[in-house]
């Protein structure tokens, strides 16, 4: 994949980040989801690259940007890559004013993303230190163990995100016990997984369950950090284990390596809309102004560019 097309795909989360920051805080999800989803719908539009959404938004309720949708210019001579987007990941921290809400899109060449149906899905993710050690079969305790290892620290030392949710009573439950630390977050699990491997988060492992479309993002970011990530899908109900099927699922509980959820020469590209532990939200200025803060990274040389912009809001049709 061509290198350059980093740039381009920042110019898609900054413009979706600059749209749904207008709503930050302002309480309403769906407009600040909605500004998003047009912002950077009409980015690709400029962008050579002959695109397909595999992750995405759900076909019968969004008008765009859903899987299956064509993206970008399609000329003749443009790549064919594969799409895993959230315009907005984290809408009610955006609605909310809260930590950590990102714009992001991962990009591989055709046929290397899982095509992961809307339905929650177990995680793990760890940095690169204990890459090949964690494992969705083993114990939480365990898992810790080898990690701690792995990072040279004692147990008390090893920090774990996990989404505040009450499903998650007996992971948190067994991570006290075992003398962790935890930094359970309300939303926003794609920044969660990328802090797991991204030095000096103070993050060292994700644990717990989460959006499945979102852990084919954070298996993108992972393979660009060197980190490890595994996934296993969790279905609420009959209806979700029949979608699955007709995507292509047949083992319905499969566990997940990094390599079956993202594979190949990857981009993984973010821009902040509200501050957060990797990335700073956009800054409004004065006079129709306004400051983003991105990172762009590419598996196949491991670099991670961060990129801070300065936009004139004017100029750009805002
Ligand atoms: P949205 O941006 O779609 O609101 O997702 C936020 C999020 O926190 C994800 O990061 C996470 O994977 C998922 O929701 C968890 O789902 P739930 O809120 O149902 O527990």
């Amino acid at each position: 994949m061509d290198r350059n097309l980093g740039r381009e795909f920042v110019r898609i989360t900054e413009a979706a980040a600059l749209s749904s920051a207008e709503w930050m805080g302002r309480g309403d999800e769906k407009e600040a989801d909605r500004a998003a989803v047009d912002a950077m719908r009409k980015a690709f539009d400029s962008v050579r690259i002959d695109g397909t959404v595999v992750i995405g938004e759900e076909r019968d309720e969004a008008p765009m940007l859903y899987i299956g949708e064509k993206v970008g210019q399609r000329t003749e001579d443009a790549p064919a890559v594969d799409i895993a987007l959230d315009p907005l990941e984290g809408t009610t921290i955006c609605a909310t004013g809260g930590v950590g809400a990102i714009a992001v899109i991962a990009v591989a060449e055709r046929g290397k993303f899982l095509h992961a149906p809307d339905t929650y899905m177990e995680k793990i993710a760890c940095g690169p230190a204990a890459r090949g050690l964690i494992d969705l079969d083993l114990s939480p305790s365990e898992n810790i163990h080898r990690v701690a290892k792995a990072l040279k620290k004692t147990i008390n030392e090893v920090t774990v995100v996990i989404l505040d949710r009450p499903r998650h009573a007996a992971l948190i439950a067994e991570v006290r016990e075992l003398g962790a630390r935890i930094h359970l977050i309300g939303d926003g699990d794609v920044s969660a997984s990328v802090a797991s491997a991204w030095p000096e988060s103070g993050i060292d492992l994700l644990m717990g369950i989460g959006g499945a479309p979102e852990g084919v993002i954070s298996a993108a970011a992972m393979q660009c950090l060197g980190g490890d990530f595994q996934g296993r899908l969790k279905f609420r109900n009959e209806e979700e284990k029949a979608r699955a099927g007709r995507m292509g699922i047949k083992d319905l509980n499969k566990k997940y390596r990094i390599d079956d959820l993202a594979a190949g020469s990857v981009m993984f590209c973010a821009t902040g809309v509200t501050d957060g532990p990797l990335l700073k939200g956009v800054k409004t200025l004065p006079g129709r102004q306004a400051k983003t803060h991105s990172l762009v990274m590419r598996s196949q040389t491991g670099t991670i560019r961060s990129i801070e912009a300065h936009h004139h809001l004017g100029k750009k049709g805002f």
